[in-house]
């Protein structure tokens, strides 16, 4: 699918259902993905089993770009580039302090990673 065709169908999507934000043969195994879906920014995390995990992209410190952390896929942790925060990717929440970004389920559909925006 083009990224054209991407966004015409998350354009089509109503607000709170899954809509299209990539394929999942595009997200690496030791690097979040990108991807702005209704004006908010989410970066994507590949598992080891071919599943994805949706967070916020703004580290909730100093505001750096969680997709430009560094990624462990084996303890699904994301580290800010920037002072080192530590995020479960599978929650959200920071692993040593009390700070989060959201979290937003997924699902994957004939190789299209979806995420829900119901919590935005
Ligand atoms: S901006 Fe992320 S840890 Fe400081």
């Amino acid at each position: 699918m083009t990224e054209a065709a991407l966004s015409e169908k998350n354009s089509d999507a109503p607000a709170g259902n899954y809509v299209a934000a990539a394929k999942l043969v595009d997200l690496e195994d030791d690097q979040g993905l990108f991807v702005e879906l209704e004006g908010v920014q989410i970066v994507l995390f590949k598992t080891e089993d071919d599943g994805v995990h949706a967070i916020g992209n703004v580290c909730p410190h100093q505001g750096a770009p969680l997709a430009e952390g560094w990624y462990e896929q084996e303890e699904c942790v994301v580290t800010c580039a920037l002072h080192a925060w530590d995020f479960d990717v599978r929650t959200g929440q920071r692993v040593n302090g009390p700070e989060s970004v959201p979290s937003y389920d997924t699902r994957i559909v004939n190789g299209i990673v979806e995420v829900a925006l119901n919590n935005i």
